[in-house]
């Protein structure tokens, strides 16, 4: 079975609203699903009140923020008061850093790496810098970005006590083997293991109980939702980590790592991203009704042959190019590739190849995403940075022909 892609394209209003347009920039945010913008219209329209109380309108938004929460628990295979709604995921790592501070001691260590954006290192460092923490760097290789489980092994020990790495990387794209890594982590140390799925939430959500992390936080509007950030943290942890709420909340475990009050009409909306992938599940499998985690599986199975089609041929260009330098696997074969795909051109600015495939019509980018220490160590400004093309699973395969004809144009002087 294939994608149906005329299914899921109707569910974007954006797509239509310009269809020679190629949206190629997804990784910075992608078009929001009409789910989730009819829910957002509803929820703003005829329940914007105080949610929670008894009168009709206030009711209906209280369950309507319920419902969010218990469709994103059972999507991702946790409990309720292990999740928390925030506003975004550099909010959230951050909340998240207050909390575990007060845990470490002096000589403590922890592992970030130089592959993660900015919102998953600069907290840690500066968490670490407070209590005279040891940061080891967990470090990519210097021609493709990737990390090595080896190396990672090599820095753990029993005094390491928090490793914080991506499931995958905004500019590499490669996935790093998360359930693997965690198992490794916890044989060889005590530590705890934190992951930022931004980069790989729009492509995949994950069961997190089977992979065992003890924290993981990614961005609901990269993955056709409302600008919230969904973070776990695992309820054993509970007990050491310091709230950060206001004293008389915190018995409500939700609100222990969310010192903002919750956005009440964005946080309903989350839930249209889980009706959008419910529509998807039906249209391609009919009413099958298993656990939530297992129908977002069987998605993910049609959404990662769709994204690996449309990946495919711009690797293989970029790869075969050497007007380029690509960063990351230049295959898909191995399946732990997301369509996120950076290159730095050889002989102009990434800004300059960026700025000439715009005006091709096609959406892209460039700069360091955030993940400034990467670029940095790979040997490339920063400043200028990579050309990255993101695409989705409702990117087509002619959007592919236009990106391929843009590139061609634009890399040669
Ligand atoms: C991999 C990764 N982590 C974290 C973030 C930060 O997310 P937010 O914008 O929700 O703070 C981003 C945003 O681009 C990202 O790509």
């Amino acid at each position: 079975m294939r994608l149906d892609l005329n299914f899921v394209r109707d569910q974007f209003g954006q797509l239509a609203d310009a269809p020679e347009f190629v949206f190629a920039a997804n990784a910075g945010g992608s078009y929001v699903a009409n789910q989730v913008n009819d829910m957002l219209a509803h929820y703003d329209r005829h329940t914007r009140v105080q949610p929670y109380e008894r009168y009709e309108s206030s009711n209906t938004a209280g369950v309507a923020m319920d419902r969010a929460r218990s469709l994103w628990t059972q999507a991702l295979d946790i409990d309720d008061d292990e999740l928390t709604i925030g506003p975004s995921t550099s909010m959230n790592t951050y909340v998240l850093s207050q909390a575990i501070s007060g845990t470490l001691n002096a000589g403590d260590e922890i592992v970030v790496t130089n592959q993660d954006h900015e919102a998953n290192n600069g907290v840690w460092r500066r968490m670490a810098k407070e209590r005279g923490v040891i940061v080891k760097e967990w470090q990519v290789d210097q021609d493709h970005g990737l990390l090595d489980p080896d190396a990672l092994l090599a820095l753990l020990s029993e005094k390491t006590r928090w490793v914080c790495f991506a499931h995958c990387s905004n500019i590499v794209g490669t996935l790093n083997p998360v359930e693997l890594l965690v198992s490794m982590i916890k044989r060889n140390s005590p530590a705890r293991v934190f992951v930022d799925a931004v980069a790989l939430a729009p492509h995949r959500i994950c069961n997190l109980r089977q992979l065992g992390v003890d924290g993981y936080v990614f961005s609901l509007y990269k993955v056709y939702g409302p600008h919230q950030s969904l973070m776990f943290v695992r309820r054993d942890l509970h007990d050491q980590l310091e709230p950060q709420c206001h004293y008389f909340n915190m018995g409500n475990a939700n609100q222990m790592f969310n010192p903002a009050g919750p956005q009440h009409s964005l946080v309903a909306g989350c839930a249209g991203v889980i009706d959008y992938f419910q529509a998807l599940h039906l249209h391609h499998f009919g009413g099958a009704q298993q656990p939530l985690p297992e129908r977002l599986a069987d998605l993910h199975g049609l959404i990662s042959a769709h994204e690996d089609e449309l990946a495919a041929p711009i690797l293989d260009y970029l790869s075969n190019d050497t007007r380029v330098r690509l960063i990351g696997k230049s295959t898909v074969k191995d399946h732990d590739r997301a369509p996120t795909i950076s290159f730095a051109p050889m002989k102009q600015s990434a800004r300059a190849v960026a700025t000439k495939m715009q005006d091709m019509n096609i959406g892209t980018e460039s700069g360091h995403f955030y993940a400034y220490r990467l670029l940095d160590d790979l040997g490339i400004n920063p400043e200028d940075g990579v050309v990255r093309i993101s695409l989705v699973h409702y990117n087509q395969s002619a959007d592919v022909e236009k990106i391929l004809t843009a590139l061609d144009a634009s890399l040669t002087l």
